[in-house]
């Protein structure tokens, strides 16, 4: 992996005055001594002390490489920006970089962190949604661009395509969780087997080799394997695999924000498209409608990654806040029979546009569960006690945000750039769009996610072998949570219609 790692940035810079420092050697023999007498609480004490440095914006991109591939500030740091979680969520660098190396035969397939589907831009230092900042030392955190980022192909051979605030539709955040677990858990995490490979890309002093070996390699062992027992429910109740390009948002809010006990529901949930939030001021989102603000939502998905709020915090929501609302979706990126588009838009107006339409009269409201008739176990995952609980926990860290809440059923949102947001409806039950406006006996039972290769006739991504260079996961809609049935708007236009309709949708 990290093929596109330049070995000299690799090589120890970034750590500033703190390498320096580190590099110092009566330091070094003072802080040896610190270690033999004072153990191990004094070596805590020695990383507290040392100060966080800012991160710079594009800084693994040489000087002059900068303008070409860092010209939206807003969008690098959406894709690599910290959002502070190092003092609690931080894996330090030099172990994050070598895992793929150490473990290979962990990983579900070649081409290190990309075997997770996770995007890496070429000439990169990190893959898409991660993010560097040195608190004491080098430490790599998640943002939101880990399940906020699409990348999509027009074919087997085209280059991948990033679009920032597109669903992470490749990204197996639940594969990526088991190959750190099975990491820990292998007896091969031991300072003998990683330092040597933490040494081929890393210059460390004898001080650095030190707290690798006593502090930094089994404490970070001790955390994942910690975090593992935690995610535990993930499996338990029949619970279905996540598989790329979804997890279980309210669950994870209920086990980890208020810290409930497993209740065994499911909720499964297709990462969305984030862009263009500004036709959503004053609407339900989240699936279900529990939250009526994008801030909100946005405050709420921060902390869950371990942000600690302040005025650093209130500040940085507000600027991806910002970038959020008018970060407009990419066009399709096929041609459009313009003729044939503009006579859908009529059975668009006629049939979704009350709904989906900005301006519609249940545009961004809420469809009884009855109603929309979709799988109902997301939307049961809810309830309001943990909004209430959610509210108290986000009121005692002092943040101020428009409540939670629990409505009663899911929401209907803008169908902006729908053509890159399949597979459909909350919990992705629907490979395509052709699919969508099928009777739901019609809809496929088993169908394949997490390819990023566009099928232009479906309107969808493949989801049927052959598959070309893409990771896929077997997505069963009669397991739990991942039923396809319901949305039955549009099931029953003529062929000649639904052909209409859909090319008019690719101008959305
Ligand atoms: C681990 C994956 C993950 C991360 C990281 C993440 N999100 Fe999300 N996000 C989701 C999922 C899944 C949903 C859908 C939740 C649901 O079921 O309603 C969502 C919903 C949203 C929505 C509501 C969209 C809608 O259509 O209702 C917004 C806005 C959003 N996220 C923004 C963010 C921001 C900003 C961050 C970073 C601070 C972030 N998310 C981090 C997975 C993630
Ligand atoms: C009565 C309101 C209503 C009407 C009418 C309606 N929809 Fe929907 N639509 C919804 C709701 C609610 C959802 C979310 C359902 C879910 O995810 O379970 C949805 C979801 C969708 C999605 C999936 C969005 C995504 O990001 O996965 C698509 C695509 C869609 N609708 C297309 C259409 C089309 C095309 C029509 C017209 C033929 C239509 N809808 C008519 C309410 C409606």
């Amino acid at each position: 992996m990290n093929a596109s790692i330049p070995e000299s940035e690799a090589k120890g810079s970034g750590h500033g005055w703190i390498h320096r420092l580190l590099r110092h050697r009566g330091f070094q023999i003072c802080v040896a001594a610190i270690i033999l007498v004072g153990g191990v609480g004094a070596v805590f004490a020695y990383y507290e002390f040392f100060r966080v440095v800012p991160q710079v914006v594009c800084g693994d991109v040489e000087e002059a490489n900068r303008a070409t591939l860092c010209a939206d500030e807003a969008e690098e740091k959406f894709k690599y920006g910290s959002l502070g979680a190092e003092a609690d969520r931080g894996v330090p660098y030099t172990i994050f970089h070598v895992l793929p190396r150490a473990f290979p035969d962990l990983l579900p397939g070649s081409g290190g962190y990309r075997a997770f589907g996770i995007p890496w831009e070429e000439g990169r230092e990190l893959p898409v949604g991660f993010a560097k900042k040195t608190m004491g030392f080098p430490r790599i955190t998640q943002n939101c661009a880990v399940c906020h980022a699409a990348t999509y192909r027009t074919g087997p051979e085209a280059k991948p395509v990033l679009v920032v605030a597109g669903p992470s539709l490749t990204t197996d955040v639940q594969a990526f969780l088991d190959f750190l677990e099975a990491a820990a858990n292998d007896p091969r995490f031991t300072a003998d087997v990683l330092l040597p490979h933490i040494e081929n890309s890393f210059d460390l002093s004898f001080l650095d080799k030190l707290i690798h070996r006593y502090l930094i390699i089994p404490l970070t062992r001790k955390a994942v394997l910690e975090q593992a027992e935690e995610f535990a429910w993930m499996r338990a109740h029949g619970r279905p695999d996540w598989g790329p390009g979804r997890d279980d948002p309210m669950n994870l809010t209920k086990f980890f924000m208020i810290e409930m006990e497993d209740d065994g529901t499911t909720g499964n949930a297709d990462f969305p498209s984030v862009w263009n939030l500004g036709l959503r001021e004053g609407h339900s989102l989240n699936w279900a409608g529990e939250t009526q603000d994008p801030l909100a939502v946005i405050i709420d998905s921060a902390l869950g990654l371990g942000a600690p709020p302040g005025d650093a915090f209130t500040e940085q929501m507000t600027e991806i806040r910002a970038y959020l609302r008018d970060k407009e979706p990419p066009p399709f990126p096929f041609e459009i029979d313009a003729a044939k588009a503009e006579a859908g838009e009529p059975i668009y107006k006629e049939f979704c546009g009350d709904c989906h339409e900005p301006g519609g009269a249940y545009f961004g409201k809420v469809v009884p569960i009855d109603d929309i008739g979709t799988d109902r176990e997301r939307f049961d995952t809810w309830q309001q006690e943990h909004a209430d609980a959610t509210n108290r926990v986000a009121l005692d860290m002092g943040v101020e945000r428009k409540p939670m809440v629990k409505d009663v059923g899911y929401a209907s949102q803008p169908l902006d750039g729908i053509w890159l947001r399949a597979p459909y409806l909350h919990n992705g039950a629907v490979p395509s769009l052709r699919d969508l406006l099928k009777a739901p006996e019609e809809r496929k039972d088993v169908f394949f996610r997490g390819c990023d290769i566009y099928d232009e006739a479906a309107m969808g991504f493949q989801s049927e072998p052959p598959f070309y260079d893409c990771r896929v996961f077997e997505f069963d809609t009669r397991l739990r949570g991942n039923g396809n049935g319901g949305h039955l708007y549009g099931v029953d236009l003529s062929e000649d219609e639904k052909d209409k309709l859909v090319e008019y949708m690719k101008t959305l």
